[in-house]
């Protein structure tokens, strides 16, 4: 098993680039298996939530040839993809699970999903119901809480002749998960898909539908596709190219402004609009942060330089349609307030809590094992920040995003950090380690237990 040991230095300076974004990776994989031909995708994260997904189309008949972030892909069109070979394994990726759910939801072959034990923990019946309203065969497993489906999931057959149905649904929260595994079951379905969010998710699928030409519309939080509109009912191979991604930029942003005397710029960074919540909540703390538009990415997502100062930090409230935005960003966001002078408070991200782990809990406990003032709440925390932290000896839980805040957190820490059980930070930021000793931080990487 791996560990990080932080200590706090100098401050950071210099440009990056972050590995390509994690969700755009996934829904690239997946729809160069789903295109007809050979397709090209260049800037892959190389992280092992990708992988899987990746993996999983392999089994049902896609070809990649993945080297050095490219994969070539070898689609089987939309209607060829083969029965697998025993269960797929997602491992510890719930986008892999649910958007897999979606297209095998409307398959003739039968499939099994399953995962790791985080994944194992995270509720599905979000993509069970609407999938089974359409028509679907598909279930979960009982667990923690009464009526709650928990991977593996079942995916029994269409029988001949059946089809999934329009749908027409308000989801409860918004989740771009739910959303896409959705649309991706509806270009099978004999009916149009509408679907309207509490607020607007990462529309990355959207975006990808409308490139390769499938009939999507989207208003606001509300998007419909309409397969009887849609008369090559085909995507054709592609080449794109993977933005960085915001949600492993955000550390780097974090520390630097943070750490005194830090300066630094990340390159070529996704800044879809659907993503950009920790930014804005940057802004609302003052921070010296500018992005700079550098032109679009891949299935037409914005790509922007970001330049990180390091300065003083005021208190700061985030909750609403911001959180949406910034899902994955609240445990870095957490442990930036801990240097904004007063009270800052997070609400409305009762998400967190199915996450990878429980994130309000764990951020929670990782921030007063610094010596923070963090204060638990059901949808979200207030930390009282500006008063210095202690270094710790902390536990990821098996949770990348909290692993990452953990190191953050010790490069302003007084003292030696450690953080145990750090693995997983490969699943979307291979390298992170290094990154940040390239920009001047002190942390190393080091095997302890039976790995050493
Ligand atoms: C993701 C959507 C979000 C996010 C996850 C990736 C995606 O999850 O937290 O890391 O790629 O669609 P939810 O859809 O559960 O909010």
């Amino acid at each position: 098993m791996k560990r990080f040991r932080v200590r706090p230095g100098g401050p950071l300076r210099g440009i990056a680039r972050v590995p390509g974004d994690k969700s755009i990776g996934h829904r690239a994989l997946l729809f160069g298996a789903l295109a007809e031909g050979r397709s090209l995708v260049r800037g892959l994260s190389g992280g092992l939530d990708n992988a899987s997904t990746a993996t999983a189309m392999q089994k049902m008949g896609a070809r990649y040839e993945i080297a050095n972030g490219v994969a070539r892909i070898d689609g089987v069109g939309l209607d060829g993809l083969r029965m697998p070979d025993g269960a797929i394994d997602c491992g510890n990726s719930g986008t892999t699970m649910r958007l897999l759910a979606g297209v095998l939801a409307a398959q003739k072959f039968g499939t099994r999903l399953i995962g790791d034990a985080s994944l194992t923990r995270r509720p599905m019946r979000r993509v069970v119901e609407p999938l089974r309203a359409r028509g679907a065969h598909i279930a979960g497993v009982r667990g923690a809480k009464e009526g709650e489906h928990y991977p593996p999931l079942s995916v029994a057959p269409l029988i001949e002749g059946e089809r999934l149905s329009a749908l027409e649904v308000r989801t409860e929260v918004a989740s771009a998960q739910v959303k896409s595994a959705l649309l991706l079951s509806g270009l099978w379905a004999d009916g149009p898909t509408a679907i309207a969010e509490p607020t607007l998710s990462r529309d990355h699928t959207e975006r990808m539908l409308v490139a390769l030409g499938a009939p999507l519309e989207a208003f606001g939080a509300m998007c419909v596709l309409d397969p009887s509109r849609w008369e090559t009912r085909r995507f054709p191979a592609f080449e794109w190219t993977v933005p960085g991604d915001i949600s492993s930029a955000a550390f780097l942003v974090a520390a630097a402004a943070m750490v005194p005397g830090s300066e630094i710029e990340i390159e070529g960074v996704g800044v879809n609009p659907t993503r950009t919540g920790f930014l804005d909540a940057l802004r609302g703390m003052r921070a010296h942060t500018e992005t700079v538009p550098r032109g679009d990415a891949a299935g037409n997502e914005p790509v922007a330089t970001l330049h990180v100062l390091h300065g003083s930090l005021a208190p700061t409230r985030i909750g609403g349609e911001m959180i949406a935005r910034m899902i994955d960003e609240v445990p870095v966001f957490a442990a930036l307030a801990t240097a904004a002078h007063g009270r800052t408070e997070v609400r409305d991200a009762e998400e967190l809590r199915v996450k990878e782990s429980d994130r309000i809990a764990t951020m929670a406990e990782v921030l007063r094992a610094f010596g923070g003032d963090a204060v638990e709440l059901q949808d979200g925390l207030t930390i009282h920040g500006g008063r210095g932290l202690r270094a710790a000896h902390v536990e990821s839980r098996g949770d990348h995003r909290i692993a990452m805040s953990a190191v953050v957190l010790g490069l302003v820490a007084e003292g030696e950090t450690l953080v145990d059980d750090v693995d997983c930070v490969d699943t979307s930021f291979p390298g992170f380690a290094a990154l940040l000793r390239s920009l001047g931080a002190d942390v190393r990487e080091e095997l302890v237990g039976s790995d050493a």
